[in-house]
C-alpha cells in the first residue's frame, strides 16, 4: 500500500497497485473515471489516478439500483470513490499491457465525489492539442501520465540533488527575490517599491552577487534551488522565470568545482537509473567552435567543421578566394548519407544558412553512383579538387556543404546545418553525452552596442598570464570559466571569481563604466572584495534544461508546472493583467 494512505484516507489502496496477489482484497480505490464501457448490462469504468488505473465492474447484482443508476451516468472525469472487492480477471481478459492487468475490482458501492463537465481536451498521452489549450487548462494537462511522469522526475531530480549537495557539506541559502539588476546578459524584470517612489527592485537574473556576498560570509558551501527572471526572446529552452541549482564555494580551483558537479551529476543520474561515467571530457572552447561552430557541441556524432581556406585561398571560384583572402575563412561539413539528395531539396538547405547569416550555401554532392554534381567544380583545378577530398574524406553517398565568412559567421552557419542534417539523415543521439568546455575568453566584442561585453559575466576571473593584456587587448583574455554540455544543450555555466578589488575594477572597466558608475553599482561587491573575501567559484546548473534531457522532452515547457507562453503569458491564470488606477498612483506611476 502506498505509505500516504492511513486511516483517515477516502481510500485503502491506489488505482495503480493492485495485483493478482490482492485477490479477494476489499479495498476502497479513489480517482478519475476514464475510460467506461457499457457491456449489455455490466458496465467497465477504468478509475485512473496518479499512479496508474484499474478497471472497475459495475455488476446491477452486486451494488444498489440507485449505484447502478450512478454508473450508468459517469462521465469522463468525474471524481469517483468505488467500495469493491479485487478478484482475478478470466485468462481471456488479462491485459499483460497494463499494471493492474490482472486482476479487476467488483464494485459494492459508488460515489461520486464531484461531477466534471466536458473537459476540453482528452485526457490521454500523445495528444495534439494545441499548447496553448493545454496551458490554459494545465491541471487537465497534468491528469496526463506523461506529464505526471514529468513531474515526478522533476521531483526526484531535485531530491537527489539536495541530496548529494547536502552529503557534501553544501548549506542551502535562500536570496532574495526583490533585488537590484545582475548583469547576466538579459533585460530585468522589474518591481516598482511603494515605499520608495521612483525606485524599482529587479528580479534576479541569478543569485550571482548574493552566492558570491555569502562566500564573504564565510559560508563557504552555498547551494539554492534558486528561481531565476530573465525578460528575454523565449525559446524551447528558455522560459521568464526558470530554476537555477545554483552552487559557490570557497577555497576552490577550477578542478575542484568540476570534480565536485560531476560527483552530484552522477548521483543524480543513478537516481534516474542511468550511469554517468566520469571524468567528463574538457574540450577547450577553441576546439568547440573550430570543429563544431558552436561552444555547447552535440559530441554525439561526427560531421565535423573542417577548414579548407588554405585549399581554396587562390581557387577560380572567387566567393572562396575573395574570403580567404580577405581574411574569412572557408568551412565545410560532410553530410555522410545525403549524397543522392535530389538538388531541389540540397538547394533548400540555403534557407537554414541564410538564416544563420550566410550569403550563400555551395555544395557539392557525391552520387552513390559515383557522379559529382555541383555547381562550383568547373571553378576548382585538379590539385585543388583532390585536396578537398582528401581534406573532407570523401565517399560516394556524401554531400559537402560549405560556408565562407567571417569565422563566427561560418561557424554558426555550419553548426546549424550539422544539426539540421542529423536531424534529416536520422543519426542516432539516443545515449546522453555530456561534457565540459573550457578556457572561455574572458570578453567578447558587441557590434551592435559597439563595445566589450563579457563573455559570462564580469565577476569571472582572468587567467592570471593574462591580466597584463586586459587594457591593450582584452579580447586575448583567457578566463576561469567552464559549460557543462548535454546533448548539444548549455546545461550549466560558472567560473573562478576575481577576489581581488582592483583586478574587479579593471574588468568593469573594460566593459565601459567610470569609477563611479561601477561604485553605484558595485560599490557593495567591490567593498566586499576589500573586507576578507575568501578565493571562490561555483556554477549554476539549468535544471529545467537537465530534467527536459532526461525525460527525452524537446522543450522545457513539458517538465515546468506552470510554464508560460512565448510571448510570457500564463493562458490559465491570464497573468500578466492589467492594475487598477489605485495600484498604480500606490507605487506613484502612471501609463503612457
Ligand atoms: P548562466 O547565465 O549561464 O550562468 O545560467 C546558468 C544556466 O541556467 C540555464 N538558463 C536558462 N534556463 C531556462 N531558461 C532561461 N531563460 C535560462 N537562462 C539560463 C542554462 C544555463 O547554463 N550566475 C551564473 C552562473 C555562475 O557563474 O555560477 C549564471 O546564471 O542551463
Ligand atoms: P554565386 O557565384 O554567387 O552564384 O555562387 C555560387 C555558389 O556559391 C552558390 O551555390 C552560392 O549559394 C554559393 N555561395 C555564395 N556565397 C557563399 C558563401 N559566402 N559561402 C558559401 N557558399 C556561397
Amino acid at each position: 500500500m502506498a505509505d500516504y494512505i492511513n486511516e483517515y484516507s477516502m481510500h485503502t489502496a491506489t488505482c495503480g497497485e493492485l495485483r493478482a496477489s490482492d485477490d479477494g482484497r476489499e479495498v476502497a480505490l479513489a480517482g478519475w473515471a476514464w475510460h467506461t464501457r457499457d457491456h449489455g448490462g455490466l458496465i467497465f469504468i477504468d478509475l485512473r489516478d496518479r499512479t496508474g488505473y484499474t478497471q472497475i465492474v459495475v455488476d446491477p447484482d452486486c451494488v444498489s439500483a440507485e449505484d447502478f443508476a450512478k454508473a450508468e451516468h459517469i462521465g469522463r472525469e468525474d471524481v469517483l470513490k468505488i467500495d469493491g472487492r479485487v478478484r482475478l480477471r478470466s485468462a481471456d481478459a488479462v491485459n499483460p499491457d497494463m499494471a493492474t492487468g490482472e486482476i479487476e475490482v467488483l464494485a459494492s458501492a459508488i460515489q461520486v465525489l464531484n461531477k466534471s463537465i466536458t473537459p476540453p481536451f482528452a485526457i490521454e498521452d500523445g495528444i495534439e492539442t494545441d499548447e496553448t489549450t493545454r496551458m490554459k487548462w494545465r491541471y487537465l494537462d497534468i491528469r496526463r501520465p506523461e506529464m505526471y511522469a514529468n513531474l515526478q522526475m522533476r521531483h526526484t531530480v531535485m531530491q537527489a540533488m539536495r541530496r548529494a549537495l547536502d552529503e557534501r557539506g553544501f548549506l542551502e541559502v535562500e536570496t532574495p527575490i526583490l533585488a537590484n539588476s545582475t548583469p547576466e546578459g538579459a533585460r530585468d524584470y522589474i518591481v516598482p517599491s511603494r515605499p520608495n517612489p521612483g525606485k524599482f527592485y529587479a528580479l534576479p537574473q541569478s543569485p550571482q552577487q548574493f552566492k558570491q556576498m555569502l562566500m564573504a560570509g564565510g559560508i563557504e558551501r552555498y547551494f539554492q534551488i534558486a528561481r531565476c527572471f530573465r525578460d528575454e526572446d523565449l525559446r524551447a529552452d528558455r522560459q521568464p522565470e526558470f530554476t537555477q541549482v545554483d552552487i559557490e564555494m570557497s577555497f576552490v580551483t577550477e578542478d575542484d568545482v568540476m570534480t565536485m558537479m560531476e560527483g552530484v551529476l552522477h548521483e543524480v543520474f543513478e537516481a534516474v537509473g542511468l550511469d554517468l561515467p566520469t571524468p567528463l571530457r574538457r574540450m577547450p572552447y577553441a576546439e568547440a567552435m573550430d570543429r563544431y561552430g558552436c561552444d555547447r557541441p552535440d559530441v554525439r556524432f561526427g560531421m565535423l567543421l573542417h577548414d579548407i581556406t588554405d585549399i581554396v585561398r587562390d581557387t577560380g571560384f572567387k566567393v572562396f578566394a575573395s574570403v580567404a583572402q580577405a581574411g574569412g575563412v572557408v568551412k565545410a561539413i560532410n553530410a555522410k548519407g545525403a549524397g543522392d539528395w535530389s538538388r531541389g531539396d540540397v538547394e533548400k538547405l540555403a534557407t537554414i544558412a541564410e538564416a544563420n547569416g550566410a550569403k550563400g550555401m555551395a555544395w557539392v554532392a557525391f552520387t552513390t553512383g559515383g557522379e559529382e554534381k555541383s555547381p562550383i567544380k568547373k571553378f576548382f583545378t585538379d590539385e585543388e579538387w583532390a585536396a578537398l577530398k582528401t581534406e573532407m574524406e570523401v565517399e560516394p553517398g556524401d554531400l559537402l556543404l560549405f560556408a565562407a565568412d567571417k569565422p563566427e559567421v561560418a561557424n554558426a552557419v555550419l553548426s546549424a546545418l550539422r544539426l539540421h542534417m542529423a536531424d534529416a539523415l536520422d543519426i542516432p543521439r539516443d545515449e546522453h553525452a555530456l561534457l565540459w568546455v573550457v578556457d572561455f575568453p574572458m570578453f567578447k566584442y558587441d557590434e551592435d552596442e559597439k563595445k566589450y561585453a563579457a563573455e559570462h559575466h564580469p565577476f569571472s576571473k582572468i587567467c592570471d598570464e593574462d591580466m597584463d593584456l586586459i587594457e591593450g587587448e582584452p579580447l586575448s583574455c583567457g578566463s576561469y570559466a567552464y559549460d557543462v554540455v548535454m546533448d548539444g544543450y548549455e546545461l550549466g555555466g560558472g567560473s573562478i571569481r576575481i577576489h581581488d578589488p582592483e583586478e574587479q575594477r579593471r574588468v568593469l572597466r573594460v566593459l565601459g563604466l567610470t569609477d563611479e558608475d561601477i561604485d553605484e553599482k558595485f560599490g557593495h561587491i567591490i567593498q566586499a572584495l576589500s573586507l576578507g573575501t575568501p578565493p571562490h567559484g561555483g556554477i549554476a546548473l539549468g535544471l529545467d534544461r537537465l530534467i527536459m534531457l532526461l525525460a527525452g522532452k524537446d522543450s522545457i515547457r513539458d517538465v515546468i508546472a506552470f510554464p508560460k507562453t512565448s510571448s510570457a503569458s500564463d493562458p490559465m491564470t491570464g497573468a500578466p493583467s492589467e492594475v487598477t488606477a489605485r495600484q498604480l498612483k500606490e507605487v506613484d506611476l502612471r501609463l503612457l
